[in-house]
Parts: C-alpha cells; structure tokens; sequence
C-alpha cells in the first residue's frame, strides 16, 4: 500500500516524516515535481541504511542536478516523460533507466517485447532469456515516430535547461522581489531545470487567492493554484483511487496549507528575458488587484 510523505519546509519531503515512514517500506518513489529536487543526500542514506530501494520520478526533471548528477541517476531507477509539456517533446513517450540488468530485462520484456523482441539488440541476453515469458505484457513500448522525434533533441537538452533556468530565476527577482510572493531557494547542491514557476502566494486569503487566478486570466496568463482549482490532480485528496490508510492520521495538513497557496504558471523555455519580465510584471500586477480587489475591501 503506498503511504504520502509530508512537505516540510521549503515545498521540500519533511525528512522526520519521510523516515518515519520508512519502516516496513518496500520501495521509496520521489517525484522530483518540475525541475526541482528534495534533499537527495539524506533521501538516499536513509533509505539504503534500511535497503530500501529508491525509484525516481524524473518525468518533469530532466537535467535537474544533484551535486553535479543527473536526477533519475541516482536511485535504483529513474523515469522520465517525452510527453508534450515535458523538457523533451515527442508528444507522448518516456524511458526508464537503471543499471540493474535483471531489472532491466524485466521491465523490457514487460514494456511488451513479446517473442523474442528483445533479440534485436546484441545485449542482456541471459537476463532476458531467464525472464522469457515469465511475465505479462503491458504493452507500454514508446513507437519508433517518438524516438525518431526524441533523438535530435538530445543535443538541445542542456541550453534548454540553461535557458529555462534562466528565464526561472529572472522571475524568481521579479516575484520575490514583490513583496507578494515566495519562492524558496535552491539547495546548494541543487541545480534547477525549471521549465514553469511556483510561487507561494504570501499572506493572501481564500478570495484573494481566487481573485489572482481571474486577474491573470484576465491578462491572459493560464495559472492554477494546486489546492484551490476543482479536480487539481496534485492536491492528494482528489486522489480517490487512495485507500485511506494511505495518507497517516487522515490528512496531511503542512501539504494542504502549503497547496492551498502554491501557484504554478508555466515558463516556456524559449522565451526571451523580455518575454519573462513582461509574464512576471503581469503576474505582480495581478497580485496588486487581487489585492484591492472589492473582497479585500470587505475583508478588512
Ligand atoms: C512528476 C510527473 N510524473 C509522471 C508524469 C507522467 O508522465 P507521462 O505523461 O509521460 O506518463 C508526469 C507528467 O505530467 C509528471 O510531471
């Protein structure tokens, strides 16, 4: 049964929660959400004091650093998304990388290389013929068109995440810079690939919170507020595929704070500096009227 951790301080895993519910796990899966990572040194020693083996979610993460290495490097497996909002656009698509080769040939065999598939690449093959038809087929293969699309991206990545930090961090002045918002810094080992920006709307209530969101309609800017739009797939109680028991004490109420006033905008990496300033001005001058707007007249 999967268990949530706490966000602690920072928008980062509360590491007191995190290991407290490491007990009796079988797996740790840490999602590195849009370019940004939690503390990956204690997240590693605490979970291989225990064995326990660590599955990284790096779909939006891809070129996020840790001490210099790639995010999806350092766990047991790391996966990554091509799908259209990601740093890599084949429309849909994703890999999974390990250096297990047990685990690899596995989850080949299971990603749908019925037969003898796996035959068309000179390696693992005794991993592979161990694991013939010993598993379901999920069917799960990216195409060929996908790749074909991925392969001459490849060579973009690393401007891509020097511009999109970029681009990040120019909005993190602006916005921070406001009076109005918070964005945490990185951790010093961290380095970001940001291809959107979250900030945390400071000192706002429940309508002016709302308000924000139609203000920056209004400048034609889509934003969301995890914790406050109908249905939001990140707030964990629309997960209703969860079993109870899968959040502790029934709430995760640090989360919920934080996700009741955590904006997100997206940040394309191709625009220019100006391009940012003129999304970032919007985005304070939104704040501005959120705030004088007629509910926080009555408000106060
Ligand atoms: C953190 C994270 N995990 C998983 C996924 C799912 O990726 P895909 O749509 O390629 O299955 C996404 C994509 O939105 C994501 O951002």
């Amino acid at each position: 049964m999967p268990v949530l951790v706490e966000v602690g301080e920072n928008y980062r895993i509360d590491m007191a929660d995190f290991e407290a519910q490491l007990e009796g796990a079988d797996a740790v899966l840490i999602s590195h959400m849009r370019g940004h990572t939690s503390d990956m040194d204690q997240i590693m020693a605490l979970a291989e004091a225990r064995d326990i083996p660590i599955v990284e979610d790096a779909a939006h993460s891809l070129g996020t650093l840790w001490n210099g290495k790639k995010i999806g490097t350092l766990g047991r497996v790391g996966c990554f998304s091509f799908q259209s909002y990601k740093m890599l656009n084949a429309g849909e698509g994703g890999i999974l990388i390990t250096d297990d080769a047990d685990l690899a040939a596995r989850v080949v065999i299971m990603s749908g290389a019925y037969e003898h598939n796996w035959k068309k690449h000179p390696v693992l093959a005794e991993p592979f013929s161990r694991w013939q038809n010993k598993l379901p087929l999920y069917n799960t293969r990216m195409s060929n068109l996908s790749a074909v699309v991925i392969k001459p991206q490849l060579a973009e990545l690393e401007d891509r995440c020097t511009r999109g930090l970029r681009n990040h961090d120019h909005m993190v002045e602006i916005l921070n810079g406001s009076g109005f918002f918070y964005v945490p810094p990185p951790l010093p080992q961290e380095t970001r690939a940001p291809d959107s920006i979250q900030f945390n709307l400071k000192d706002f209530s429940d309508d002016e919170a709302h308000a924000i969101v139609m203000e920056l309609k209004e400048r034609h800017l889509g934003a969301q507020i995890f914790g406050m739009s109908t249905d939001n797939a990140r707030a964990f109680w629309n997960w209703q595929f969860l079993p109870a028991e899968s959040i502790p004490g029934g709430d995760l109420p640090q989360t919920r704070t934080m996700l009741k006033r955590a904006c997100d905008v997206r940040l394309p990496v191709r625009l220019t500096l100006e391009e940012v300033e003129a999304v970032g001005n919007a985005v304070v001058d939104a704040a501005r009227a959120a705030k004088s707007g007629p509910q926080s007249v009555a408000a106060q």
